[in-house]
């Protein structure tokens, strides 16, 4: 009853569920709470999920809902067997000028950075083609676990472009320059054993367990407690962005925090007395 109601008063939650009563319908993304869990799923299965800006618009308006009061998790996956996302609708960008274009870049990078800089984390579980927009949507993630047929690729100059949502600064920052310069030169398409090898994805596993094995990582952080799992994804995100003092200094910062939290005082008091803690209270 508690988290019904904490879900209910969130003002973000409720500004998420006035847009549904106001028409605004959700035709391409799909949510879903499981627990601490919540799951968001690009489903566009006639374009294998390729962005648009409705679809976009969709993912921002539930990203804005998300809250860390109900939420210490979430997973982004696409619907269906085949694809993950299979990147930006080539159909919309096709006749867009360049006023245009800059339009659609700006709407696809707000939404990644507001994914990627959600308090919580997220976890990119890609079932098939991260083509494209879909591949910069998975590295706006913290995490990436992908199926054995996931095939990942930044294909823009086969296409007379750049990539536009995050591609040519997160690719770099995540395999490293060398790497990144020859997905996007090449085109060349990546699968899962390959993006597991040069560090595109964190796990890979069969299809079937996909699902199984993402909600089992949110799970698992979802246990620990959410105030230091909070903290240390924004320590990391700060840090990567700083001169290592200034970033260890963040650190300090992040940690000393937690030392006002319940949770940190009854984990460490069980330590001590040699018990299991109770269930950390986001406190
Ligand atoms: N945009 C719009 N529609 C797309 C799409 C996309 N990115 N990807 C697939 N579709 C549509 C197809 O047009 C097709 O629609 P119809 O049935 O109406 O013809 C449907 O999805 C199924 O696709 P295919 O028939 O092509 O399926 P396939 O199994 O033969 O091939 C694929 C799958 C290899 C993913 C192929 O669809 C493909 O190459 N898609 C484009 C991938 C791509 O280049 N993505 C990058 C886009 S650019 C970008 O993302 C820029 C950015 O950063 C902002």
């Amino acid at each position: 009853l508690k988290y019904i109601y904490q879900f209910m008063y969130n003002e973000r939650v409720l500004i998420f569920i006035i847009r549904l009563l106001g028409g605004i319908t959700m035709e391409n993304i799909k949510f879903e709470q499981k627990g601490f869990i919540g799951i968001i799923t690009i489903s566009r299965p006639s374009a294998l999920n390729a962005l648009n800006s409705q679809t976009l618009s969709e993912l921002e308006s539930t990203v804005d809902a998300v809250s860390a009061d109900t939420l210490r998790c979430l997973i982004i996956t696409g619907d269906g067997p085949k694809s993950f996302v299979a990147g930006a609708d080539i159909a919309e960008m096709k006749d867009l000028d360049q006023k245009g274009a800059a339009k659609f870049s700006t709407l696809g990078n707000r939404v990644f950075r507001k994914i990627e800089k959600l308090p919580i984390p997220v976890i990119a579980a890609v079932n098939g083609f991260a083509l494209g927009g879909g591949c910069e949507l998975s590295m706006c993630c913290d995490i990436r676990i992908a199926s054995e047929n996931a095939v990942f690729a930044q294909p823009e100059t086969s296409l007379g472009i750049t990539p536009g949502f995050g591609g040519t600064q997160r690719l770099a920052r995540i395999i490293g320059l060398s790497k990144a310069k020859m997905m996007l030169y090449t085109c060349k398409k990546i699968k899962a054993p390959e993006a597991l090898a040069m560090g595109l994805v964190d796990e890979v596993c069969a299809p079937e367990e996909l699902m199984v094995k993402a909600e089992e990582l949110a799970t698992k952080i979802s246990l620990n407690a959410p105030y230091a799992v909070r903290a240390s994804k924004a320590a990391v995100n700060k840090g990567m962005q700083q001169d290592i003092d200034s970033a260890l200094d963040t650190e300090i910062d992040e940690f000393s925090g937690c030392f006002n939290t319940v949770d940190q005082k009854n984990a460490m008091t069980a330590f001590c007395e040699k018990r299991k803690p109770d269930p950390f209270q986001n406190k």
